[in-house]
């Protein structure tokens, strides 16, 4: 089985130090960028603007992979994908057409996310499966980094990855919040192949990174 991807969530970075971080994260070996957008409403929080991620995209050629928690998200697609997102993730609870907001993000040239909390009924997935490039199930509440892994995702992914397959989808399939060296192997057991981490990429300071990212790419499936 392939090692995951590494998406290092930028929400745990010096965010005083972004282009020198998201430089660092590239040499340090990560897959894709995770920027979390945080909108105050949706969650509890705010974060990025469009303009602070169109100041990062020139310090790397990584993909970035933004994952909006934004109500109304709709207004908010092309300036993110204008930004330089190569992905754009969504919350069904984001807007009130999930189907016809998958379909613009794909109009606009990005890579189609859906992202479920812990709470989102996942037969969602069902209605929307052709239209995702990206399924993102949330291993924590959204809004904040350095949240407990909630165990009941693991099953959450299983189940995902059986829609997927028997779709016959090559969607990503991703997880995140709490994501560990500990509990990696057993994301990647259950079927996620892209992982999304903050504190455990950050930790220890620019030194760590790659020792940090090699730790959560070593996470193969026993298969
Ligand atoms: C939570 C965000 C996550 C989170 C990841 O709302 O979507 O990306 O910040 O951070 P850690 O790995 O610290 O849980
Ligand atoms: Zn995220």
């Amino acid at each position: 089985m392939a090692a995951p991807l590494i998406c290092p969530s930028i929400l745990a970075s010096d965010f005083a130090r972004l282009g020198e971080e998201v430089r660092a994260l590239e040499a340090a070996g990560a897959d894709w960028v995770h920027v979390d957008v945080m909108d105050g409403h949706f969650v509890p929080n705010i974060t990025l603007g469009p303009d602070i991620v169109k100041a990062i995209r020139p310090h790397t050629s990584l993909p970035f992979d933004v994952h909006l928690m934004v109500a109304p998200v709709d207004g908010w697609l092309k300036a993110y994908r204008d930004a330089g997102a190569d992905i754009l993730s969504v919350h069904p609870e984001s807007g009130p057409h999930l189907h016809r907001t998958l379909g613009a993000i794909r109009e606009l040239g990005a890579k189609a996310g859906v992202v479920f909390n812990p709470g989102t009924p996942l037969s969602i997935l069902e209605e929307v499966v052709d239209l995702v490039d990206l399924v993102l199930i949330m291993s924590v509440n959204p809004g904040f980094g350095g949240q407990k892994f909630i165990p009941s995702a693991l099953d959450k992914i299983a189940r995902a990855r059986a829609v997927l397959d028997r779709a016959g989808s090559k969607a990503h399939l991703q997880v995140d919040g709490g994501v560990t060296a500990d509990n990696a192997a057993a994301c990647v057991a259950a079927g996620a192949d892209a992982l999304v981490a903050g504190t455990a990429v950050f930790r220890g300071g620019p030194d760590a990174y790659a020792a940090n990212i090699a730790g959560l790419k070593a996470a193969k499936s026993p298969a």
